[in-house]
């Protein structure tokens, strides 16, 4: 049956991924409190539209940090893409530069920078970077970013530590023999991520041996001073943090939860935003991801005040079903019905779109 939304994609991956890498894309941690909340939270909230405004010429493009996109929407780093497909991130990549939005690749990816970077040497690339133990590990791979012209630097804060993701931790979630970690390829230490046994995720072991749980907002001066791409940080949630990766000097934020993957019970992504753009929105660059599943979706993120939105699980569905001819459907079908969700509000372009044409449910639920 033709698929023509992102549900359709992720019912076809459900079948075709095996238990292992299905629950590792899909799940959230602890009861998945947040995870459901990313969805919920956008169906509670109301597109007021406006009619009788001519909408016959949509005009989505915009810029974001200096990059033309040709539209407000970009790939969120997921790690360990060769699960989905063989051709992993180098076909997520390549399907983003087709249909004109930013790849942001994961530190945690099972192809190397310089591969990635040489199978899309046309798409705008961001590098997703977690902070090691070791730092001389860490400052070779934002060198390695930059001379592979990447173009930012996206620093996950929301993971000093994973969360407790159950069905990883039931399974005993491995990466497959044959894959691997391919940013640490030569070092075999950093490169496999294996369970320690029953009862153990083999990402969360991995993760709390390598990853500098002791990082601070003024190791973020190292960082900025570091490189001269710009720094973004991701999972912002709270406009207390906002405010602090203004003063470090990064460039933008991308409010997060992780896809509801790391503490559970944190608002949902859209519900966070409104705070934080109202104390930052003039001097960073503020972006979204989690449950964007269509294009009211970006609407609303877009009508409380996110210039860009990112998605992750939906391109991981897209990568399972068809590798990136899959991506480019999944990204193609977003990209129409956010034309078709603008103009029936009543917009012509990205400008047009008003806080004003929202509102929480409960607005209405008081009448
Ligand atoms: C399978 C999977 C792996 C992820 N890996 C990373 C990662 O390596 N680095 C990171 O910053 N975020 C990672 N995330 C979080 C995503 O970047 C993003 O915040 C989240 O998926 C957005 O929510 P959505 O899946 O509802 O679109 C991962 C998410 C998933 C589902």
């Amino acid at each position: 049956m033709t698929r023509v939304c992102v549900e359709d994609f992720e019912k076809d991956a459900l079948r075709l991924l095996d238990k292992n890498a299905l629950d590792y894309y899909r799940s959230g941690a602890g009861e998945q409190l947040t995870l459901n909340l990313n969805r919920e939270a956008f169906k509670k909230i109301r597109i007021r539209p406006r009619c009788l405004r001519d909408v016959s010429n949509i005009d989505i493009r915009c810029n974001v940090m200096g990059i033309d996109l040709k539209w407000p929407l970009g790939i969120s780093p997921t790690a360990m893409q060769k699960l989905a497909h063989s051709d992993g991130e180098g076909a997520n990549a390549l399907a983003a530069g087709n249909v004109g939005s930013i790849f942001i690749l994961s530190t945690l990816s099972t192809m190397s920078i310089e591969e990635v970077a040489s199978v899309a040497p046309n798409t705008n690339k961001w590098f997703q970077l977690y902070v090691y133990k070791d730092r001389s590990l860490t400052e070779k791979m934002v060198r390695r970013a930059e001379e592979a012209s990447f173009k930012a630097i996206v620093l996950t804060i929301d993971a000093p530590i994973f969360g407790q993701r159950r069905s990883d931790i039931r399974n005993g979630f491995s990466l497959p023999s044959n894959l691997r970690l391919a940013n640490f390829q030569s070092l075999q230490a950093a490169a496999g991520v294996q369970s320690d046994g029953e009862g153990t995720s083999g990402i969360n072991v991995y993760v709390a041996r390598q990853f500098d749980a002791t990082l601070t907002w003024k190791d973020l001066a190292w960082l900025v001073k570091l490189t001269r791409l710009p720094i973004i940080l991701k999972g912002v949630l709270t406009h207390e943090d906002a405010i602090l990766a203004r003063e470090v000097g990064c460039a933008g934020i991308i409010v997060s939860n992780h896809g509801g993957r790391q503490i559970d019970t944190v608002p949902a992504s859209i519900e966070a935003l409104p705070e934080i753009v109202k104390a930052v929105g003039n001097d960073l660059v503020v972006m979204l991801d989690g449950g964007i599943r269509d294009g009211n979706d970006i609407f609303k993120a877009l009508a409380l005040g996110a210039k860009v939105v990112f998605v992750g699980r939906p391109a991981l569905w897209g990568l399972a079903c068809g590798g990136q001819k899959g991506v480019e459907e999944v990204l193609n079908i977003l990209k129409k019905d956010f034309e078709i969700s603008l103009a029936l509000a009543g917009c012509q372009k990205l400008s047009d779109i008003s806080g004003d044409m929202v509102a929480h449910e409960s607005t209405y639920a008081k009448l």
